[in-house]
């Protein structure tokens, strides 16, 4: 269930986040604007998601894993937002897209890759 309820939400962050982008693109800063309060709703859902599957791995053989897996979705959730904010705000985003893709790329791995393709119940 929480599997789930977390793949949706990453999911969802990442086709909102591809929204606010394009809409930053096209200069359609109000439109961004409220996508982005949309996106920062889901990155709640997305915390509360991982957060409690983290729990289930607390004093288990794959703790440590799973706590880098948090850090690196923290990570790729503060690097989507500091692109939104600095596009909003015509800032360089090159140096946070570089961090995004490697936050991405850790966290898909370790969530795939590591800690088993199989959804907890
Ligand atoms: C954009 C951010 C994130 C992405 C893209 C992401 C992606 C994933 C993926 C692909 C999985 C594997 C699902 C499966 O087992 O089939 C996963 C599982 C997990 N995620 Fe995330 N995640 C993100 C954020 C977070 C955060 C913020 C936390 C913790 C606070 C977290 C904690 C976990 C844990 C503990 C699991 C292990 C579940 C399991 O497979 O047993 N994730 N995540």
């Amino acid at each position: 269930m929480n599997t789930h309820l977390h793949v949706t939400a990453w999911v969802l962050a990442v086709i909102l986040f591809i929204v606010v982008v394009v809409l930053h693109k096209s200069g359609k800063a109000k439109g961004a604007k409220i996508v982005q309060m949309i996106l920062r709703l889901d990155y709640l859902l997305i915390l509360y998601s991982g957060g409690t599957l983290l729990a289930a791995y607390f004093s288990g053989p794959q703790m440590g894993e799973a706590i880098f897996k948090g850090l690196a979705g923290i990570w790729a959730i503060f690097a989507m937002e500091m692109i939104s904010l600095k596009m909003g705000r015509e800032e360089a985003t090159k140096s946070w897209w570089i961090q995004l893709a490697i936050a991405i790329i850790l966290t898909l791995i370790l969530g795939f890759g590591r800690l088993g393709f199989g959804f907890l119940p």
